[in-house]
């Protein structure tokens, strides 16, 4: 198998060509600024193509997060459910505000929150008490959760959603955009997103007030005076007018980019889903899943091998794969956080994380690259089954 010498990343940055122009702008206007006509301009556009009333260019998305809670009064003490499978930013603010996080379970067919899970939790907390002050829900890998359930049994204790769609940005439930169908919506544009900003965030809700607070609080709390007078603490969360710029041409490109990412997963699908032993993360029914990373699941006992022997594999190649999140009930961090599960001692997210694997999907690869990576899987694959049914090959 030829070697190919340029690094085979999981997600990398993909230009449009169109990110100059609006640099240059913000350039030649000197609107050098966390604000300016860029940033309005890529918050419109955002709130637009979510379909959300109001959008806030953020710093980044786990800045969104920060502000959300904060906009639902979160304070020391309180608890706040989250997905346990996820990056520690879904949860890390969280502790910006000395809540406690309590997590919960994921299920097979989204990989997301299980709702099941959730209603024991929050049937627990309505008997024990406190109930949450918020959820955060994530949509992993840009497959949204089961949002109609989830909003149903939250409804049902009059608990607010905080919906993480840092990875889900053009991902569709039932019609309407990931992001869009909670209390609020987050979005990140980290170097590794679907589209990118090298790095920002937005946060988006339908109630404008909630929104002007949050533009309020991120931009260092400052009162409506003649001088600099502040009564709340503030933070400076605001994204740059130069990178908002970058998001305005990322943005045009987003269809074009799930579509690709799509493609990228079929001919994965294509190429190894007949493999024995190989189960890709499913598209949930009534939903479009972006397809951010591809992720497959490996049966270590019928391939006779493991996602971190895989990721070795590749990693000779000059190619990034990744495993699936660990979930954050197991990382050290959140070592006293409990976990909601279906079944006592047998956690789906847990499973995930175990069997779970996350292939290149950059929207820049090129069929080359991916039929690359594909051969160095059937390699190993192939290879490891012969060595466990022929008793001469060792
Ligand atoms: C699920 C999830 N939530 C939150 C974040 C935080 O976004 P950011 O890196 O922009 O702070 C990320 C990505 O980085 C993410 O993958």
């Amino acid at each position: 198998m030829k070697s190919l010498n340029k690094r085979i990343y999981l997600s990398p940055p993909h230009m449009t060509g169109n990110e100059q122009e609006y640099i240059n702008k913000a350039f030649s206007s000197n609107w050098i600024a966390p604000l300016g006509p860029n940033v309005d301009q890529f918050e419109a556009n955002l709130a637009d193509y979510v379909k959300v009333n109001n959008a806030l260019a953020v710093s980044s998305g786990t800045a969104a997060i920060h502000l959300a809670l904060r906009l639902l009064n979160v304070k020391k003490g309180d608890v706040i459910f989250c997905s346990t499978l996820t990056f520690v930013a879904s949860a890390n603010p969280i502790l910006y505000e000395g809540a406690t996080p309590v997590f919960i379970d994921a299920e097979f067919e989204t990989w997301n929150m299980c709702p099941v899970s959730l209603e024991k939790a929050l049937q627990n907390a309505a008997k024990d008490g406190p109930l949450p002050k918020a959820v955060i829900v994530v949509n992993l890998y840009g497959q949204t959760a089961k949002m109609d359930e989830i909003i149903r049994v939250c409804h049902e204790f009059g608990v607010p959603i905080i919906e993480d769609a840092a990875e889900s940005l053009g991902a569709e439930y039932r019609g309407k955009k990931s992001g869009s169908f909670g209390d609020f919506g987050i979005f990140s544009f980290n170097g590794n997103k679907i589209i990118t900003t090298s790095g920002g965030g937005m946060l988006v809700t339908n109630n404008k007030e909630d929104i002007e607070q949050a533009r309020f609080l991120s931009t260092q709390a400052r009162d409506k005076a003649a001088h600099y007078q502040h009564s709340e603490m503030g933070f400076n969360y605001k994204l740059s007018n130069i990178l908002a710029g970058i998001g305005i041409a990322q943005l045009q490109a987003i269809e074009e980019r799930v579509e690709k990412k799509r493609e990228i997963f079929f001919r994965y699908e294509e190429e190894l889903g007949s493999l024995d032993g190989i189960t890709f993360m499913k598209e949930y029914r009534d939903s479009r899943h972006n397809r951010w990373l591809t992720t497959l699941m490996i049966d270590q006992a019928k391939t006779s091998t493991t996602p971190l022997k895989l990721i070795e594999a590749l990693e000779k190649e000059n190619i990034e794969a990744r495993r699936v999140w660990k979930p954050l009930h197991l990382q050290p961090l959140f070592n006293e956080a409990p976990i909601f599960q279906v079944h006592e001692g047998s956690s789906v997210a847990e499973r995930l994380f175990e069997n779970g694997l996350c292939l290149p999907s950059g929207t820049n690869m090129t069929k080359e690259e991916q039929y690359h990576v594909i051969n160095t899987i059937k390699k190993v694959i192939l290879k490891q089954k012969e060595c466990s049914t022929n008793p001469l090959v060792v």
